[in-house]
């Protein structure tokens, strides 16, 4: 694991999301009043990018389908899939966005 900067946290308005490619890797940076999260960008039904996806508290909704996520462990809620998204812990330092991952 490697702690890698994704961007900086003014790269990212409150309450939205934007994906970033990390070592070939689109993972997605989620800015909330309940903290800053990462996961992959990549629905767990359908493999759609839930980049754009709306978000309430601590979950994301894929903009194709609906399927809600909770942004802490990537779990999803309903029937559509069972399959979590992958999450990646973050660390905030100064200004600047952090995540641990594997590259
Ligand atoms: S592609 Fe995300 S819910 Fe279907």
């Amino acid at each position: 694991m490697a702690s890698v900067r994704v961007a900086a946290l003014g790269d990212i308005a409150m309450g939205t999301n934007r994906a970033f490619d990390i070592g070939g890797r689109s993972i997605l940076i989620a800015r909330t009043t309940h903290g800053v999260f990462a996961l992959d960008n990549q629905c767990s039904h359908a493999l759609q990018p839930l980049e754009g996806g709306k978000m309430k508290a601590v979950h994301i909704f894929c903009p194709l389908h609906g399927v809600r996520f909770d942004l802490r462990d990537g779990s999803p809620t309903g029937n559509i899939t069972k399959m979590c998204v992958r999450t990646w812990p973050v660390t905030l330092a100064d200004n600047d966005i952090l995540i641990e991952m594997e590259l």
